[in-house]
């Protein structure tokens, strides 16, 4: 991981807790559900952010053991630990691809929009399996193409309307994008049983505003195009993004993403 990629995470963790948790929370529940977790069970976040799936999965098994490689995430982390008075959660600031836990550790294992953000996925998706029990399941999640998401197609459609130069989104097939690639990785690492299915969520928004941060204020990659603009230019392609989602935008109208949800067990 490079100093720059984690430094990014950092300066979106506000944003990111505050609007972008909101929209990951059903796609944490899914995978919750998915892997069937029950009280006994010891569970690993790995990715967690500001502790998504392991503030929802907390009331619901024994122990949650949460990390992300940035510690302002970590850190809002700990402040809803706190204010919540939760005592099954343990976080650490650490990268997926190098787990400080042992071997066959947990239960369940989860990664939530989080492998597909690391510089070696086959490393990651190796941790996870070497820190399950044998028959652990792992839930991963990543986005489907953006094509397959009328919510993203219309947030990159208004990028392409407002920054100059802003290519349009092309398929990836070598990426988790692909499902037969998530697949065989998942494989690769070592799982057993693997599928891959799409999960689907829709949004409504009050206002294009609304949809704008909501979308924008923890997206580590836009906060870096952001960052690499000057101020007084941003601010008027901000304001034309924002102007072509208010014309293309109903308020109140649902828009669906879709995620690739991959589970598989460790070997018994
Ligand atoms: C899109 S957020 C997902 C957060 C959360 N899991 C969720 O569902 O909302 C991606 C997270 O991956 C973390 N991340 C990126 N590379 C990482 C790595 N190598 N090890 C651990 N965390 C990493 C980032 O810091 C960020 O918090």
């Amino acid at each position: 991981m490079t100093d720059d990629a984690v430094t990014r995470w950092d300066r979106v963790a506000e944003g990111y807790d505050e609007l972008t948790s909101e929209m990951m929370r059903p796609f944490a529940e899914r995978a919750l559900t998915v892997a069937g977790v029950g009280g006994r069970a010891r569970i690993v976040d790995v990715a967690t952010g500001p502790g998504v799936l392991a503030l929802l999965a907390a009331p619901r098994v024994r122990e949650v053991c949460a990390v992300d490689v940035s510690e302002a995430m970590i850190l809002r982390l700990r402040r809803a630990i706190m204010r919540g008075g939760i005592g099954n959660v343990l976080t650490g600031v650490g990268d997926g691809q190098r787990l400080r836990y042992p071997s066959g550790t947990f239960d369940a294992a989860f990664s939530m929009f989080g492998v597909m953000f690391f510089p070696d996925r086959a490393q990651g998706f190796s941790e996870l399996c070497r820190v399950l029990r044998p028959g652990g399941m792992a839930v991963v999640s990543s986005w489907a193409p953006i094509a397959q998401s009328p919510l993203m197609t219309l947030l990159f459609e208004a990028f392409q309307h407002g920054i100059p130069g802003f290519a349009a989104p092309q398929p990836n097939t070598a990426s988790l994008e692909n499902p037969q690639v998530f697949e065989r990785e998942m494989s690769a690492a070592g799982f057993t049983d693997v599928q891959v299915r799409a999960h689907a969520e829709s949004f409504a928004y009050d206002s294009a505003e609304e949809l704008w941060d909501k979308l924008t204020r923890g997206s580590a990659p836009l906060q870096a195009t952001r960052e690499a603009t000057d101020p007084a230019v941003w601010k008027v392609q901000e304001q034309n993004m924002i102007e072509f989602l208010s014309e293309r935008y109903v308020p109140g109208t649902p828009l669906s993403t879709t995620a690739w949800l991959g589970t598989g067990r460790a070997p018994v």
